[in-house]
């Protein structure tokens, strides 16, 4: 079964590829604003000083780095380039093209890699970071992530939402497959029904989405629109190697003191803190553990056999990284359906969310053009999907470096299923898809049979024929597990950082990214790592004015 379906997968690719070939326009698009403070790696100077020195410019490195440099001079290393001016990154269309068709070199904008439990995953490389591949679903946190991780500051976390929400967040139309699908979700019992929300509540809802309604991408990048042009700097195809670490003397404790990078020529850079400054770990769940593994901070043992310098012995890093779950159904539906990433979201008491896609992929059949002209008759292929998400999860694995060639991925496991709970949770998911599949709201997407009947046509693995039969479910569970990419951990506060996020036993060095969370927030978690970006940025401010003011009254 996996083997068909990846050779699916390698058709989509093919087709997909074609027709972008074939058909790519480039529309005139408005440069963003940012780009002015955007320099390639080897225009930078080889040795520069900045209050903030920020590694990552994803989801959650340019929301901190817009909001630092209102006050402070910043500095953004990102080892990959700009998304702007790319037709396939920027539109909603070219989702499954980005993904699939990404050549193996160090500059493309995914980075695949495999993870040893054999589930093929993605990670940004590019301004923006994963915002800048995903699939654009924007839905705030629940409760219970909040009161189990924190403290936070509750009105500084829904400005801190608000203010990226009224840069880059959309509300969605939904038309055929998602109405069908929030249809079908109110009638399996997933309800109420809150329209269209950001937050999280239980029922079904339609999301945010960071795709415009002209389907054009908005990401993290966008929010470097907010920044103090004068006080900040991006590198791109800047890789950072090394964390610059100093030693415990009589007046300080060990610390940060800045980082080394490689540009795209090989020449390395030194980009060095001042006074008070920070250095920011913002590469997400696998650079981020990767980077500090690397710069001699990880579990000691691991790190000398590795032939690694230990610097400080934490012995939590890269471990508890955990990865959610997917398992969806897909069919090819009896009418046309648009295109459509995830829009509408079914919030389940029962530890699963149940979302939707629907591919189309568009060509024209080669023995059209030619002498029969049929103009307008592009044969349209259909591909509908019900993805069920398992919250938390439970089961973590970790990750070791394969490299010291920080560019080379680390291997990955995360010991999908390893506790029951996963699985039984999964199993809710499998039957609530089963009972949607069921609704009247999915009759229509159903074939006439041989004998009158309607059944639907199938891609991939079906469900089990007895859906209350647990082993048979927990199998389909297995069978069909896949990732839907909110891969989370790694640095977990309490084990890697404090709830400050800030490295345990080292000054100036934090963590700011999906790594130090032990439980994927809400449904999908842009949101929250977008909306840590901006709170963390705003009470650093906060927290160096008091000190500040402190040491100017004392000094008084
Ligand atoms: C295909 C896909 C679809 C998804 N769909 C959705 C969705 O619809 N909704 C949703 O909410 N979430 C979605 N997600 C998940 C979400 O996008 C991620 O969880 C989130 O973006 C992670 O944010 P982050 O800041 O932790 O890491 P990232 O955004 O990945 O940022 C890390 C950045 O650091 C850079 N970096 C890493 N190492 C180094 C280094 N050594 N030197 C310099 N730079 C470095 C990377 O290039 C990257 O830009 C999806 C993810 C993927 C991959
Ligand atoms: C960055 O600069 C290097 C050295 O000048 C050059 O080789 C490379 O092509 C540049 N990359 C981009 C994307 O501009
Ligand atoms: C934050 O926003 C949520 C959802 O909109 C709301 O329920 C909550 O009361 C708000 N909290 C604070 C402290 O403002
Ligand atoms: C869970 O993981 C542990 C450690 O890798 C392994 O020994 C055990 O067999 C796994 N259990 C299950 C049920 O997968």
């Amino acid at each position: 079964m996996a083997i068909s379906i990846s050779i699916w997968l390698q058709y989509l690719a093919f087709v997909l590829f074609t027709v972008f070939h074939c058909n790519a326009q480039t529309q005139p698009q408005q440069e963003p604003n940012y780009l002015r403070f955007v320099f390639n790696a080897s225009e930078m100077p080889l040795e520069d000083s900045y209050d903030y020195i920020i590694v990552g410019g994803g989801t959650a490195g340019c929301p901190l780095a817009a909001t630092l440099s209102t006050m402070f001079r910043v500095l953004v290393l990102e080892r990959g380039g700009v998304g702007y001016g790319r037709p396939n990154l920027m539109t909603q269309e070219g989702f499954l093209t980005t993904l699939l068709d990404n050549p193996h070199t160090y500059d493309s904008p995914v980075q695949s890699f495999t993870s040893e439990d054999g589930v093929s995953n993605a990670r940004g490389r590019v301004l923006g970071g994963s915002s800048a591949i995903n699939a654009g679903f924007y839905s705030r946190a629940d409760e219970e992530f909040f009161r189990r991780s924190g403290p936070w500051d509750l009105k500084l976390v829904n400005e801190s939402y608000e203010w990226v929400e009224s840069q880059i967040v959309f509300k969605p139309e939904i038309k055929t497959w998602q109405s069908a699908v929030r249809d079908g979700l109110i009638e399996s019992g997933v309800g109420p029904y809150n329209g269209f929300s950001l937050d999280h509540k239980l029922g079904t809802k339609i999301g945010g989405s960071t795709f415009d309604p002209a389907g054009k991408r908005h990401s993290a990048a966008d929010l470097l629109t907010l920044a103090r042009a004068s006080k900040i700097r991006v590198a791109i195809y800047a890789n950072v190697e090394r964390i610059l670490l100093a030693p415990e003397t009589s007046k300080s404790k060990q610390s940060a003191v800045g980082v080394v990078y490689c540009d795209q020529i090989g020449i390395h850079h030194y980009a060095l803190l001042r006074e008070h400054g920070e250095v920011i770990l913002s590469a997400g769940a696998i650079g981020t553990p990767q980077l500090l593994l690397l710069s001699g901070i990880g579990p000691g043992p691991y790190l000398s056999s590795r032939g690694i310098r230990v610097f400080h012995h934490l012995p939590y890093v890269g471990q508890f990284l955990y990865d959610n779950p997917r398992n969806s159904i897909s069919f090819v539906p009896s009418i046309p359906l648009e295109h459509s990433l995830i829009q509408v979201v079914g919030i389940t008491d029962s530890g699963v969310y149940i979302e939707a896609a629907s591919n189309l992929i568009p060509f024209t059949s080669p023995h059209r053009s030619g002498l029969i002209r049929t103009p307008l008759s592009p044969i349209h292929l259909t591909v509908a999907t019900l993805i069920s998400k398992t919250s938390g999860p439970v089961s973590s694995g970790f990750l070791r470096l394969a490299s010291t060639d920080v560019r080379v991925n680390p291997i990955v496991r995360f010991n999908y299923f390893n506790v029951t709970v996963d699985v039984d949770r999964c199993v809710n998911g499998a039957r609530k898809m089963g009972q949607i599949m069921r609704s009247r709201a999915f009759d229509d997407f159903k074939f006439r049979n041989w004998f009158g009947g309607r059944e639907f046509r199938i891609v991939g693995p079906a469900m089990p024929a007895n859906q209350m039969s647990y082993v048979e479910m927990a199998a389909f569970c297995r069978r069909t597990l896949n990732t839907i990419w909110h891969y989370h951990g790694g640095c977990v506060v309490g084990r890697v950082v404090h709830p400050s996020l800030r490295v345990i036993g080292i000054s100036s060095l934090r963590v700011v990214d999906g790594s130090v969370f032990g439980i994927s927030p809400g449904t999908n978690p842009q949101a929250t790592i977008m909306m840590l970006g901006r709170y963390m940025g705003m009470k650093m401010m906060n927290e160096r004015a008091r000190k500040y003011q402190k040491t100017t009254e004392s000094a008084n």
